[in-house]
């Protein structure tokens, strides 16, 4: 696991023109990114999230405090929920997928499937001994969050408003806890690369400590934490449905050389058998033909896990082949 050292050991560095080039990266202005008030999503005006989300921010703050209590809990405490298989349904393990990649990155993360709760919790880790309450209750505020914001975005598309839900099939969420140690060469390394989610949404907890930065007009643009709000990364699955009038986001996580960080992603997915592809409704011959096949989406998931992060996004590999 990445640890506190004065060097980056080489296994972390990156090639020369794959590094992070941080003086390069714009920070954010309120302009950049879209910042929606989520109140009157149910009222006549609908407008724009993620203030007024309807998360209680002591929920929030209970899920962010217990992750950190975790990753403070002794190495052999957590490590006893360590696995470096993608298949499992709890894990803790490091980097990405270390079975498959040549260069680490410079993270931890704890996984857990989380819908239906019932099936899930007994895995989970049962120290801090608040651990599965606090985190339970936190998935619960996420998935009324994402089936609102899945809605939202169906209507957007001028399809009904359960559409995209309906096409999910018996729908998952898995949740992410990343933990980022200080980082004695940050410009060698990344916590994460730049990808697209794989998923449906991605609803997104940052801590205080500065760290994602997505692509905008070709530059690196840093999404600094604003207290009280969600970063909310639109996967690969609403690129395939809404037949790209919807792009998936490529974002990417930086590391620090003073400050260890979180993130907390719950990650939206459709069912394992679900069979995803465009909309039927947003084809139209001869403007709007499909752009990608249709696939279970267990097959997507598999390809995203064995192929490694990279700045080529993993639906390029679903695209019909006469686009
Ligand atoms: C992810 C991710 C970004 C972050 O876990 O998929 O993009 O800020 N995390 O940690
Ligand atoms: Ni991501």
């Amino acid at each position: 696991m990445a640890s506190s050292v004065s060097r980056v050991p080489s296994n972390f560095v990156r090639p020369i023109g794959d590094r992070p080039n941080l003086q390069d990266v714009q920070s954010c202005d309120a302009s950049s990114i879209p910042l929606i008030d989520l109140r009157d999503l149910d009222g006549p005006s609908r407008p724009d999230t993620v203030r007024n989300h309807g998360v209680e921010e002591e929920v929030v703050e209970k899920m962010v405090d217990v992750s950190r209590e975790f990753f403070r809990l002794p190495e052999s405490e957590r490590m006893k929920n360590y696995s470096d298989d993608p298949s499992k349904t709890t894990r803790l393990s490091t980097s990405f997928n270390v079975k498959t990649e040549k260069v680490s990155n410079w993270r931890d993360f704890l996984r857990l499937h989380c819908h239906p709760l019932e099936d899930f919790v007994h895995e989970w880790p049962s120290n801090p001994p608040s651990f599965r309450e606090e985190v339970g209750e936190y998935c619960r505020k996420m998935r009324g969050l994402s089936m609102r914001l899945v809605e939202a975005i169906s209507e957007s598309l001028g399809l009904e408003r359960d559409y995209i839900n309906k096409a999910l099939g018996q729908h998952g969420q898995h949740m992410a806890i990343n933990y980022y140690p200080p980082c004695p060469e940050p410009e060698l390394t990344y916590g994460l690369p730049g990808h697209a989610d794989p998923n449906v949404i991605t609803i997104l907890l940052q801590d205080r400590v500065p760290g994602l930065q997505v692509l905008k007009d070709a530059k690196w643009l840093a999404v600094n934490p604003i207290p009280n709000t969600f970063t909310v990364n639109i996967g690969d699955q609403i690129q395939v449905i809404s037949n790209n009038r919807y792009k998936s986001v490529l974002h990417r996580a930086v590391v620090n050389c003073e400050k260890e960080r979180m993130s907390i992603p719950t990650f939206y997915c459709p069912s394992p058998d679900a069979l995803i592809g465009p909309a039927p409704q947003l084809i139209v011959h001869p403007h709007h033909p499909p752009l990608y096949r249709n696939f279970p989406y267990s097959e997507y998931y598999e390809k995203f896990w064995n192929r490694g992060l990279s700045k080529e996004t993993c639906v390029d590999m679903f695209k019909l082949s006469s686009q």
